[in-house]
């Protein structure tokens, strides 16, 4: 290793719009001579990548590939190459930035590379940028408040199907339902059972070509959604205050005590 080993930046580039970019992002892709985006092991596309591009002046851009699969030791050995990969960058002396979508660390293939990183060489500095999270700004665009007074906001993932979702529901009063894409027949069938399509805002590709608000569910029913999709969903408040902004019917209250 030579004497100073470059900093590794985890850099979260915000869901679509450049304007979404931190200034504290631009400074340091503008800084770094080594830039590293993900891919999957299928094309060299990169989303991330083509947000920050029209920033991008000088560094030498490099993809990772890594699978789009749950196999967990399928994964392991792409994490691991990965990581050895952006070692020798930093082992170079040179500083490197990973772009990612969203914020680095809210379900983002930078939280495993950082992890392996560390346990290789846990001398390495390591610096994380924040990023605006696709919610937030799906919130921003459907004006609809995540939290309000004391509730409560869970971030849940749909990629194993509803079962997360209901569980969520019987704890939290707001929720942000990420990776809906994939289970959506059985996520709506859960939500309609629960009499919570009218609490449901589906928003896709914010911030991209073909941004879309949807806030009356059944408008999707048996359509499929591309991945960029996620469910705002704010349970009726039984106060009476606008916990849910649409109309709820008695069935809102009937289903969710089913659970
Ligand atoms: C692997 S997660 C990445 C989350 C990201 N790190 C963040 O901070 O939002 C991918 C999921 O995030 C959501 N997502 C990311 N970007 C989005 C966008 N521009 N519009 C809508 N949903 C988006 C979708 O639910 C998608 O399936």
């Amino acid at each position: 290793m030579t004497a100073r080993c470059g900093t590794l930046y985890g850099i979260g580039v915000g869901p679509g719009d450049p304007d979404l970019v931190t200034l504290k992002a631009l400074k340091v892709l503008q800084k770094v001579t080594h830039i590293f985006a993900s891919c999957s092991t299928k094309n060299e596309y990169s989303l991330a990548l083509e947000i920050v591009k029209r920033h991008l002046t000088n560094g030498q851009v490099e993809r990772l590939p890594f699978p789009m699969t749950k196999k967990a030791d399928v994964l392991k050995v792409a994490w691991e190459k990965n990581a050895r990969r952006v070692l020798e960058v930093l082992q170079e002396g040179r500083d490197a930035a990973f772009v990612t979508l969203g914020d680095p660390l809210t379900y983002s293939t930078f939280g495993y590379l950082m992890q392996t990183v560390k346990r290789f060489a846990p001398e390495v500095p390591i610096v994380t940028i924040p990023g605006v999270t696709s919610y937030q700004a799906a919130a921003a665009l459907s004006q609809l408040p995540l939290t309000e007074g004391e509730e409560s906001l869970y971030v849940v993932s749909g990629a194993l199907g509803a079962e997360r979702l209901k569980e969520a529901l019987t704890q939290t009063d707001n929720i942000v339902l990420l990776k809906v894409y994939r289970y959506f027949p059985e996520i709506y069938q859960t939500l309609e059972k629960l009499g919570l399509l009218d609490c449901t805002t589906c928003i896709n590709r914010v911030g991209l070509e073909g941004e879309m608000v949807v806030h009356n569910l059944r408008e999707l029913k048996g359509q499929h959604l591309p991945y960029l999709s996620l469910f705002i969903i704010k349970k009726p408040r039984r106060t009476g205050s606008p916990g849910c902004l649409f109309a709820v019917g008695e069935k809102a209250s009937g289903g969710l005590s089913e659970l």
